[in-house]
């Protein structure tokens, strides 16, 4: 028990949160020492394996992280934006490492993010498939090869839960293929298009979100050239693919120093 990594599920009762807490019990390198839902949650005073569905592990679900963060842990979010930043201050504060999943945050919330996770060891990620982690690689290379008369649009879909829109995952594959072409994601982002909206401009980055029924994410980026035109794309057939990224990336960042981390970090490449 003692070389495990000891890990606390923050959204335990989400559907992320419960394939967290099942995945981590059953591998020999983790273990589940916490587990936080919101205040007034149903799952808040239950046992986190039966919240997770399997049989009862010791670890009540609590509903604050305060109360139970210690420094040799690391703690994973898949929440919401406010709870997101909230638990990253509090890890930050206890000095635990810090798993980051949570998406839809605005700029602000996100540069709030990213100084509390700062002053701790963590990995932020939109997408924590090792799929979706190469894709964006070989995005960025592509983007690279086939230069400005190739035009990128990229087109995401997901199940009809879903809050946010466009994906983070596609919009940091959008931030690649600007950092490719030497551009700024925010300037040539092209997030929606309506009405007479004449030609398209060599320069953008086009971003479509489609939701429909139980689709886990899809991610296409199209580099349209004249004559020809190259896809690449990646699709989750589960949610495991996120849940096993996110518990790789909670094994290595318990060992990193201080600093911001993204799963390319933590593959290596
Ligand atoms: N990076 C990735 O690879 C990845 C993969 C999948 C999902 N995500 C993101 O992760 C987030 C969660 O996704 P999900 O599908 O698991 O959503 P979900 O099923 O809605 O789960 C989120 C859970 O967090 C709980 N929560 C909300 N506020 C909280 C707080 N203050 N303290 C503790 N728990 C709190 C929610 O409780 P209530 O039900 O009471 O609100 C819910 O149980 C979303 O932002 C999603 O986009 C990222």
């Amino acid at each position: 028990m003692s070389d495990r990594v000891p890990l606390v599920v923050c959204g335990a009762a989400g559907r992320m949160g419960r394939l967290l807490v099942a995945l981590a019990r059953e591998d020999p390198h983790l273990a589940v020492a916490g587990a936080v839902e919101a205040a007034g949650h149903g799952a808040v005073g239950r046992d986190a394996g039966e919240v997770a569905g399997g049989t009862t592990l010791g670890v009540t679900v609590g509903s604050d992280l305060r109360a139970i963060c210690r420094a040799e842990h690391v703690v994973l979010d898949f929440t919401a934006p406010v709870a997101a930043l909230a638990h990253a201050r509090v890890a930050a504060e206890c000095g635990a490492a810090l798993v980051v999943g949570t998406t839809g945050l605005d700029r602000e919330q996100d540069v709030a993010l990213r100084a509390q996770a700062a002053r701790t060891r963590a990995v932020i990620a939109p997408n924590m498939s090792v799929g979706v982690t190469v894709l964006t690689e070989l995005v960025a290379r592509a983007a690279r090869l086939l230069g400005a008369g190739f035009e990128p649009e990229i087109v995401e879909v997901h199940h009809h839960d879903k809050k946010d829109a466009p994906s983070g995952t596609a919009i940091a594959l959008g931030r690649a293929i600007a950092e490719a072409r030497g551009a700024d994601f925010t300037r040539v982002g092209v997030l929606a298009r309506q009405g007479l909206v004449g030609a398209r401009t060599p320069q953008e980055i086009g971003v479509v979100a489609l939701r429909a029924g139980d689709v886990v994410g899809d991610h296409t980026v199209l580099f349209g050239g004249l004559g020809e035109r190259l896809e690449l794309v990646h699709r989750a057939q589960s949610r495991e693919c996120l849940a096993r990224g996110a518990l790789r990336a909670a094994r290595w960042v318990a060992g990193q120093p201080s600093g911001v981390y993204s799963m390319r970090d933590v593959l290596g490449v």
